[in-house]
Protein backbone atom coordinates (compact mmCIF):
# COMPACT_ATOMS: atom_id res chain seq x y z
CA UNK A 1 0.00 0.00 0.00
CA UNK A 2 1.65 3.50 -1.17
CA UNK A 3 1.49 6.12 1.59
CA UNK A 4 0.95 9.82 0.54
CA UNK A 5 1.37 12.42 2.34
CA UNK A 6 0.02 16.01 0.81
CA UNK A 7 1.00 19.27 2.93
CA UNK A 8 0.70 17.43 6.38
CA UNK A 9 1.60 19.75 9.19
CA UNK A 10 1.07 19.36 12.63
CA UNK A 11 1.30 22.07 15.33
CA UNK A 12 1.16 21.42 19.52
CA UNK A 13 0.84 24.53 21.73
CA UNK A 14 4.34 24.24 23.27
CA UNK A 15 4.70 22.96 26.11
CA UNK A 16 7.19 25.39 27.57
CA UNK A 17 4.72 28.29 28.76
CA UNK A 18 7.15 30.53 29.20
CA UNK A 19 8.49 30.70 25.73
CA UNK A 20 4.11 30.25 24.34
CA UNK A 21 2.92 29.78 20.86
CA UNK A 22 3.22 26.88 19.12
CA UNK A 23 5.86 23.83 17.63
CA UNK A 24 5.48 22.71 14.68
CA UNK A 25 6.67 19.43 15.29
CA UNK A 26 5.67 18.21 11.21
CA UNK A 27 6.16 20.96 8.80
CA UNK A 28 4.68 20.49 5.20
CA UNK A 29 5.80 16.93 4.66
CA UNK A 30 4.19 16.45 0.96
CA UNK A 31 5.89 13.40 -0.66
CA UNK A 32 4.68 9.32 -1.34
CA UNK A 33 6.06 6.16 0.27
CA UNK A 34 6.30 3.71 -2.19
CA UNK A 35 4.61 0.05 -1.83
CA UNK A 36 6.31 -2.76 -0.34
CA UNK A 37 9.31 -0.78 0.68
CA UNK A 38 10.93 -0.67 4.06
CA UNK A 39 11.05 3.31 4.71
CA UNK A 40 13.34 4.83 7.57
CA UNK A 41 12.42 7.91 9.50
CA UNK A 42 15.80 9.07 10.20
CA UNK A 43 16.34 12.40 12.45
CA UNK A 44 17.56 13.09 15.70
CA UNK A 45 16.00 13.96 19.49
CA UNK A 46 12.81 15.78 18.75
CA UNK A 47 12.60 16.47 14.79
CA UNK A 48 9.46 15.41 15.04
CA UNK A 49 9.56 11.65 13.81
CA UNK A 50 7.22 10.28 16.64
CA UNK A 51 4.80 13.00 15.59
CA UNK A 52 4.87 12.01 12.20
CA UNK A 53 3.98 8.44 12.57
CA UNK A 54 1.25 9.16 15.12
CA UNK A 55 -0.11 10.82 11.78
CA UNK A 56 -0.15 8.12 9.42
CA UNK A 57 -1.35 5.29 12.12
CA UNK A 58 -4.12 8.41 13.10
CA UNK A 59 -3.27 8.62 17.01
CA UNK A 60 -2.67 11.76 16.00
CA UNK A 61 -5.11 14.64 13.64
CA UNK A 62 -3.30 16.67 11.57
CA UNK A 63 -3.40 20.56 11.97
CA UNK A 64 -3.29 20.96 7.85
CA UNK A 65 -2.98 18.11 5.22
CA UNK A 66 -3.93 14.75 3.85
CA UNK A 67 -3.15 10.97 4.46
CA UNK A 68 -3.71 9.05 1.61
CA UNK A 69 -3.13 5.09 1.99
CA UNK A 70 -3.36 4.10 -2.11
CA UNK A 71 -6.12 6.34 -3.41
CA UNK A 72 -8.27 6.06 -0.21
CA UNK A 73 -8.44 9.70 1.86
CA UNK A 74 -7.91 8.57 5.56
CA UNK A 75 -7.11 11.55 6.63
CA UNK A 76 -10.59 11.54 8.97
CA UNK A 77 -10.20 7.97 9.89
CA UNK A 78 -9.80 6.64 13.41
CA UNK A 79 -6.57 4.58 14.28
CA UNK A 80 -8.52 1.25 14.31
CA UNK A 81 -10.27 1.69 10.75
CA UNK A 82 -6.73 2.46 9.05
CA UNK A 83 -5.51 -1.33 8.85
CA UNK A 84 -2.36 0.05 10.22
CA UNK A 85 0.08 -2.35 12.99
CA UNK A 86 1.97 -0.34 15.50
CA UNK A 87 5.09 -1.47 17.37
CA UNK A 88 6.42 0.88 20.12
CA UNK A 89 9.78 0.84 21.70
CA UNK A 90 8.63 -0.50 24.99
CA UNK A 91 6.61 -3.28 23.69
CA UNK A 92 3.23 -2.85 26.23
CA UNK A 93 2.40 -5.88 26.29
CA UNK A 94 -0.48 -7.25 28.50
CA UNK A 95 1.93 -8.79 31.32
CA UNK A 96 -1.11 -10.65 32.68
CA UNK A 97 -1.50 -12.37 29.32
CA UNK A 98 0.70 -15.24 27.43
CA UNK A 99 1.83 -14.66 24.88
CA UNK A 100 -1.11 -15.99 22.60
CA UNK A 101 -3.42 -13.96 24.09
CA UNK A 102 -1.27 -10.71 23.97
CA UNK A 103 -1.24 -11.54 19.87
CA UNK A 104 -4.99 -12.85 19.41
CA UNK A 105 -5.90 -9.63 21.64
CA UNK A 106 -6.24 -7.49 18.27
CA UNK A 107 -8.89 -9.99 16.91
CA UNK A 108 -10.57 -10.66 19.90
CA UNK A 109 -11.65 -7.11 19.91
CA UNK A 110 -12.89 -7.10 16.05
CA UNK A 111 -16.62 -7.33 16.15
CA UNK A 112 -19.51 -8.17 14.23
CA UNK A 113 -18.67 -9.85 10.29
CA UNK A 114 -14.82 -8.80 10.65
CA UNK A 115 -14.36 -10.89 13.83
CA UNK A 116 -12.60 -14.21 12.31
CA UNK A 117 -13.98 -17.58 13.99
CA UNK A 118 -11.86 -18.87 17.18
CA UNK A 119 -10.67 -21.52 15.53
CA UNK A 120 -9.75 -18.88 12.76
CA UNK A 121 -8.30 -16.69 15.29
CA UNK A 122 -5.61 -19.33 16.07
CA UNK A 123 -4.53 -20.16 12.88
CA UNK A 124 -4.01 -16.49 12.90
CA UNK A 125 -1.93 -16.15 16.09
CA UNK A 126 0.38 -19.08 15.26
CA UNK A 127 0.94 -18.13 11.89
CA UNK A 128 1.78 -14.67 13.21
CA UNK A 129 3.95 -16.12 16.05
CA UNK A 130 5.64 -18.32 13.34
CA UNK A 131 6.51 -15.49 11.03
CA UNK A 132 8.81 -14.06 14.40
CA UNK A 133 9.54 -17.09 15.63
CA UNK A 134 7.84 -17.17 18.78
CA UNK A 135 6.03 -20.13 18.58
CA UNK A 136 7.48 -21.92 21.16
CA UNK A 137 7.20 -19.53 23.95
CA UNK A 138 2.56 -19.29 23.49
CA UNK A 139 2.20 -20.34 26.87
CA UNK A 140 4.71 -17.81 28.39
CA UNK A 141 4.16 -14.61 30.06
CA UNK A 142 6.02 -11.39 28.73
CA UNK A 143 8.34 -11.60 32.28
CA UNK A 144 10.13 -15.00 31.42
CA UNK A 145 10.92 -13.65 28.21
CA UNK A 146 14.00 -11.73 26.76
CA UNK A 147 13.59 -8.17 25.69
CA UNK A 148 14.28 -9.46 22.17
CA UNK A 149 11.75 -11.85 22.13
CA UNK A 150 8.97 -9.49 23.74
CA UNK A 151 9.50 -7.18 21.01
CA UNK A 152 8.96 -9.87 18.65
CA UNK A 153 5.75 -10.77 20.43
CA UNK A 154 4.72 -6.88 19.73
CA UNK A 155 5.57 -7.27 16.20
CA UNK A 156 3.52 -10.76 15.70
CA UNK A 157 1.14 -8.68 17.11
CA UNK A 158 1.26 -5.70 15.18
CA UNK A 159 0.84 -7.85 11.95
CA UNK A 160 -1.90 -10.31 13.52
CA UNK A 161 -4.61 -8.61 11.78
CA UNK A 162 -2.97 -8.42 8.56
CA UNK A 163 -2.13 -4.36 8.52
CA UNK A 164 -1.95 -2.56 5.44
CA UNK A 165 0.91 -0.57 7.00
CA UNK A 166 3.03 -1.61 9.17
CA UNK A 167 4.49 1.32 12.06
CA UNK A 168 7.66 0.18 14.46
CA UNK A 169 8.80 3.60 16.41
CA UNK A 170 11.80 2.91 17.55
CA UNK A 171 11.36 -0.78 18.02
CA UNK A 172 15.31 -1.63 19.26
CA UNK A 173 15.98 1.21 21.17
CA UNK A 174 15.11 -1.04 24.37
CA UNK A 175 17.67 -3.91 23.08
CA UNK A 176 21.48 -4.67 24.46
CA UNK A 177 23.80 -3.80 21.16
CA UNK A 178 23.76 -7.36 19.92
CA UNK A 179 19.99 -8.10 19.89
CA UNK A 180 19.57 -5.10 17.99
CA UNK A 181 21.76 -6.10 15.54
CA UNK A 182 19.88 -9.23 15.30
CA UNK A 183 16.33 -8.13 15.44
CA UNK A 184 17.04 -5.25 12.94
CA UNK A 185 17.48 -8.20 10.46
CA UNK A 186 14.70 -9.86 11.63
CA UNK A 187 12.60 -6.21 11.25
CA UNK A 188 14.28 -6.60 7.21
CA UNK A 189 13.27 -10.60 6.66
CA UNK A 190 9.77 -10.13 8.15
CA UNK A 191 8.66 -7.01 5.85
CA UNK A 192 10.43 -8.60 2.79
CA UNK A 193 8.29 -11.86 3.56
CA UNK A 194 4.97 -9.96 4.34
CA UNK A 195 5.54 -6.86 1.87
CA UNK A 196 3.85 -4.56 4.04
CA UNK A 197 5.01 -1.13 3.72
CA UNK A 198 7.08 -0.64 6.72
CA UNK A 199 7.65 2.41 8.25
CA UNK A 200 10.69 2.56 10.50
CA UNK A 201 11.46 5.34 12.82
CA UNK A 202 14.84 5.59 14.57
CA UNK A 203 17.51 8.09 15.28
CA UNK A 204 20.58 5.58 14.65
CA UNK A 205 21.95 6.21 11.65
CA UNK A 206 23.40 3.07 10.99
CA UNK A 207 20.15 1.52 11.94
CA UNK A 208 18.42 2.86 9.22
CA UNK A 209 21.03 2.90 6.80
CA UNK A 210 21.62 -0.88 6.96
CA UNK A 211 17.69 -1.98 6.82
CA UNK A 212 15.57 0.03 4.89
CA UNK A 213 15.08 0.40 1.04
CA UNK A 214 14.71 4.30 1.54
CA UNK A 215 15.48 7.09 4.33
CA UNK A 216 13.86 9.89 4.80
CA UNK A 217 15.86 12.41 6.32
CA UNK A 218 14.29 14.80 8.91
CA UNK A 219 15.30 17.86 10.66
CA UNK A 220 13.05 20.33 12.97
CA UNK A 221 10.03 18.93 11.76
CA UNK A 222 11.13 19.27 8.19
CA UNK A 223 12.10 16.64 5.31
CA UNK A 224 15.60 16.87 4.49
CA UNK A 225 16.48 14.46 2.07
CA UNK A 226 14.73 11.08 0.53
CA UNK A 227 16.25 8.51 -1.20
CA UNK A 228 18.02 5.27 -0.76
CA UNK A 229 20.91 4.91 1.98
CA UNK A 230 23.73 4.75 -0.54
CA UNK A 231 22.48 7.26 -2.70
CA UNK A 232 21.72 9.90 0.74
CA UNK A 233 25.06 9.26 1.65
CA UNK A 234 26.94 9.47 -1.31
CA UNK A 235 25.13 13.06 -2.38
CA UNK A 236 23.53 14.82 0.85
CA UNK A 237 21.53 18.04 -0.12
CA UNK A 238 22.93 20.09 2.88
CA UNK A 239 25.65 20.20 5.16
CA UNK A 240 23.06 18.54 8.20
CA UNK A 241 22.19 15.53 5.89
CA UNK A 242 26.47 15.20 5.42
CA UNK A 243 27.08 15.13 8.91
CA UNK A 244 24.25 13.14 10.38
CA UNK A 245 24.79 10.07 8.22
CA UNK A 246 27.89 8.11 8.68
CA UNK A 247 30.13 6.87 11.62
CA UNK A 248 32.24 8.08 12.41
CA UNK A 249 30.98 11.81 11.17
CA UNK A 250 32.25 13.51 8.17
CA UNK A 251 35.24 16.34 8.94
CA UNK A 252 34.25 19.85 8.42
CA UNK A 253 36.71 22.39 6.88
CA UNK A 254 36.43 26.08 6.11
CA UNK A 255 37.68 26.55 2.44
CA UNK A 256 37.81 28.88 -0.96
CA UNK A 257 37.25 27.74 -4.57
CA UNK A 258 39.74 29.50 -6.94
CA UNK A 259 39.89 28.62 -10.79
CA UNK A 260 37.92 25.85 -10.30
CA UNK A 261 40.82 24.31 -7.39
CA UNK A 262 39.47 23.86 -3.79
CA UNK A 263 42.22 25.69 -1.01
CA UNK A 264 41.99 24.56 2.31
CA UNK A 265 43.69 27.45 3.69
CA UNK A 266 47.35 28.11 2.28
CA UNK A 267 48.19 28.47 -1.32
CA UNK A 268 48.29 25.03 -2.59
CA UNK A 269 45.54 23.39 -3.80
CA UNK A 270 43.88 20.51 -2.13
CA UNK A 271 41.48 19.03 -5.06
CA UNK A 272 39.95 20.25 -8.47
CA UNK A 273 36.55 21.11 -8.57
CA UNK A 274 35.15 21.61 -12.09
CA UNK A 275 32.26 23.77 -12.94
CA UNK A 276 32.53 25.73 -9.31
CA UNK A 277 32.93 29.38 -9.81
CA UNK A 278 35.46 31.62 -7.39
CA UNK A 279 33.82 31.51 -4.13
CA UNK A 280 33.99 30.90 0.15
CA UNK A 281 32.55 27.35 0.56
CA UNK A 282 32.34 24.45 3.19
CA UNK A 283 34.00 21.41 2.58
CA UNK A 284 32.87 18.04 4.63
CA UNK A 285 35.16 14.76 3.74
CA UNK A 286 34.03 11.62 4.92
CA UNK A 287 36.52 9.99 6.69
CA UNK A 288 37.29 7.49 3.99
CA UNK A 289 38.14 10.54 1.58
CA UNK A 290 41.08 10.99 3.14
CA UNK A 291 44.40 9.21 1.38
CA UNK A 292 47.65 9.19 3.23
CA UNK A 293 50.35 10.31 0.09
CA UNK A 294 53.11 12.22 -0.19
CA UNK A 295 52.11 13.52 -3.12
CA UNK A 296 48.97 14.97 -0.90
CA UNK A 297 48.49 18.70 -0.30
CA UNK A 298 46.35 18.81 2.54
CA UNK A 299 48.65 19.08 5.68
CA UNK A 300 48.14 18.33 9.37
CA UNK A 301 49.62 17.22 12.23
CA UNK A 302 49.34 13.90 13.03
CA UNK A 303 47.90 13.37 17.13
CA UNK A 304 47.37 9.74 17.15
CA UNK A 305 46.50 6.24 14.93
CA UNK A 306 43.71 3.58 16.41
CA UNK A 307 43.90 0.36 15.52
CA UNK A 308 40.49 -1.15 16.11
CA UNK A 309 39.63 -4.27 14.32
CA UNK A 310 39.37 -3.94 10.33
CA UNK A 311 39.55 -0.11 10.83
CA UNK A 312 42.75 2.07 11.17
CA UNK A 313 42.03 5.98 12.55
CA UNK A 314 44.59 8.54 11.89
CA UNK A 315 43.49 11.32 14.24
CA UNK A 316 45.36 14.66 13.01
CA UNK A 317 44.50 18.55 13.29
CA UNK A 318 44.46 21.47 10.81
CA UNK A 319 43.72 24.73 11.76
CA UNK A 320 40.59 24.97 9.27
CA UNK A 321 38.87 22.01 10.51
CA UNK A 322 35.96 23.70 11.85
CA UNK A 323 35.35 19.75 14.13
CA UNK A 324 35.73 20.27 17.83
CA UNK A 325 39.63 21.06 18.72
CA UNK A 326 40.29 21.28 14.57
CA UNK A 327 40.47 17.48 14.93
CA UNK A 328 39.80 15.48 12.05
CA UNK A 329 39.07 11.49 11.51
CA UNK A 330 40.47 10.04 8.63
CA UNK A 331 39.88 5.82 7.88
CA UNK A 332 42.97 4.36 6.23
CA UNK A 333 44.38 1.18 5.16
CA UNK A 334 47.03 0.26 7.40
CA UNK A 335 49.81 0.36 5.00
CA UNK A 336 49.24 3.32 3.72
CA UNK A 337 49.60 5.56 6.42
CA UNK A 338 53.51 5.76 6.01
CA UNK A 339 53.01 6.71 2.75
CA UNK A 340 52.05 10.50 3.71
CA UNK A 341 54.07 10.79 6.66
CA UNK A 342 57.35 12.91 7.00
CA UNK A 343 60.26 11.14 7.75
CA UNK A 344 61.39 12.59 11.28
CA UNK A 345 58.38 14.61 11.37
CA UNK A 346 54.60 14.67 13.26
CA UNK A 347 53.59 16.34 9.71
CA UNK A 348 50.82 13.77 7.62
CA UNK A 349 49.70 15.04 4.27
CA UNK A 350 46.68 13.76 2.33
CA UNK A 351 45.64 13.46 -0.76
CA UNK A 352 42.13 13.68 -0.70
CA UNK A 353 38.86 11.30 -3.13
CA UNK A 354 36.65 13.84 -4.89
CA UNK A 355 33.38 11.22 -4.30
CA UNK A 356 33.86 11.72 -0.97
CA UNK A 357 34.34 15.17 -0.69
CA UNK A 358 31.51 17.53 -0.51
CA UNK A 359 30.88 21.11 -0.88
CA UNK A 360 28.32 23.30 0.78
CA UNK A 361 27.19 27.26 0.78
CA UNK A 362 28.67 28.34 4.02
CA UNK A 363 25.82 30.56 4.82
CA UNK A 364 23.20 28.43 3.06
CA UNK A 365 24.61 25.26 3.35
CA UNK A 366 23.11 23.64 0.35
CA UNK A 367 24.83 21.40 -1.80
CA UNK A 368 27.60 22.70 -4.24
CA UNK A 369 28.12 20.27 -6.98
CA UNK A 370 30.94 19.68 -9.14
CA UNK A 371 32.47 18.13 -11.81
CA UNK A 372 33.36 14.94 -13.20
CA UNK A 373 36.75 13.65 -11.81
CA UNK A 374 39.45 14.72 -14.78
CA UNK A 375 40.97 12.02 -16.59
CA UNK A 376 44.61 12.78 -14.79
CA UNK A 377 42.79 12.59 -11.47
CA UNK A 378 41.84 8.74 -12.14
CA UNK A 379 44.98 7.61 -13.63
CA UNK A 380 47.02 7.91 -9.75
CA UNK A 381 44.20 5.78 -8.49
CA UNK A 382 45.21 2.46 -7.83
CA UNK A 383 43.58 0.11 -9.62
CA UNK A 384 41.20 -2.58 -7.33
CA UNK A 385 43.51 -5.97 -8.38
CA UNK A 386 46.64 -3.76 -7.27
CA UNK A 387 45.62 -3.01 -4.23
CA UNK A 388 47.26 -4.52 -0.88
CA UNK A 389 45.84 -7.28 0.41
CA UNK A 390 45.69 -8.65 4.06
CA UNK A 391 46.38 -12.13 4.64
CA UNK A 392 42.98 -14.67 5.22
CA UNK A 393 42.72 -16.36 8.67
CA UNK A 394 43.54 -20.02 8.41
CA UNK A 395 41.86 -21.77 11.89
CA UNK A 396 42.46 -25.19 12.78
CA UNK A 397 39.64 -27.27 11.93
CA UNK A 398 39.64 -28.89 15.58
CA UNK A 399 41.16 -26.54 18.02
CA UNK A 400 40.22 -23.53 15.98
CA UNK A 401 43.62 -21.85 17.08
CA UNK A 402 45.55 -19.62 14.19
CA UNK A 403 47.87 -21.52 11.81
CA UNK A 404 50.28 -19.12 10.41
CA UNK A 405 51.37 -19.08 6.88
CA UNK A 406 54.04 -17.42 4.62
CA UNK A 407 55.48 -13.99 5.90
CA UNK A 408 53.90 -14.14 9.29
CA UNK A 409 55.92 -17.56 9.15
CA UNK A 410 59.18 -15.52 8.54
CA UNK A 411 58.47 -13.04 10.88
CA UNK A 412 57.47 -14.92 13.69
CA UNK A 413 61.11 -16.64 13.11
CA UNK A 414 62.34 -13.79 13.61
CA UNK A 415 60.87 -12.47 16.86
CA UNK A 416 62.31 -16.05 17.71
CA UNK A 417 65.53 -15.63 16.90
CA UNK A 418 65.35 -11.89 18.27
CA UNK A 419 64.31 -13.52 22.11
CA UNK A 420 67.11 -15.88 21.62
CA UNK A 421 69.78 -13.32 20.75
N1 LIG B 1 1.66 16.40 22.71
C1 LIG B 1 2.58 17.33 22.50
N2 LIG B 1 2.42 18.58 22.99
C2 LIG B 1 3.34 19.54 22.79
N3 LIG B 1 4.47 19.36 22.10
C3 LIG B 1 4.70 18.14 21.59
C4 LIG B 1 3.77 17.06 21.78
N4 LIG B 1 4.27 15.96 21.16
C5 LIG B 1 5.45 16.33 20.62
N5 LIG B 1 5.70 17.63 20.87
C6 LIG B 1 6.89 18.39 20.42
O1 LIG B 1 7.02 18.19 19.03
C7 LIG B 1 8.38 18.02 18.66
C8 LIG B 1 8.55 16.68 17.97
O2 LIG B 1 8.33 15.63 18.91
P1 LIG B 1 8.43 14.09 18.51
O3 LIG B 1 8.11 13.32 19.72
O4 LIG B 1 7.62 13.86 17.29
O5 LIG B 1 9.99 13.97 18.16
P2 LIG B 1 10.86 12.64 17.86
O6 LIG B 1 11.62 12.92 16.62
O7 LIG B 1 10.00 11.45 17.90
O8 LIG B 1 11.87 12.64 19.09
P3 LIG B 1 12.53 11.39 19.86
O9 LIG B 1 13.63 10.88 18.98
O10 LIG B 1 13.08 12.01 21.10
O11 LIG B 1 11.46 10.39 20.12
C9 LIG B 1 9.17 18.17 19.94
O12 LIG B 1 9.60 19.50 20.02
C10 LIG B 1 8.17 17.86 21.02
O13 LIG B 1 8.50 18.53 22.21
MG1 LIG C 1 9.95 9.71 19.12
Amino acid sequence: MKIVLRNLTKRFPNRNKKEGGFVTAVNNFDFEIPDGKLVGLLGPSGCGKSTALNLISGLEKPTEGKIFFGEDDVTGLPPEKRGVGLVFQNYALYPHLTVRQNILFPLQNLRGTERPSKEKMEELALEAARMVQIEAYMERRPSELSGGQQQRVAIARALVKRPRVLLLDEPLSNLDARLRLQTREEIRRIQRETGITTIFVTHDQEEAMSICDLIVVMKDGMEQQIGAPQEVYDRPVNLFVAKFLGTPAVSVFEGEVREEKLYIGGNIPVLDVPGVADRPVTAAIRPEGFVPDTVGTLFCVLNRIEIMGRDTSVIATNSHCLNELNTLRAIVDTEEIDEGRMPGSNIISFRLKPNKTHLFDPVTEERIPFGAVPAAAKKTAVPAAAKKTTAPHLPDPVTEERIPFGKELSEKKKSVKHHEG
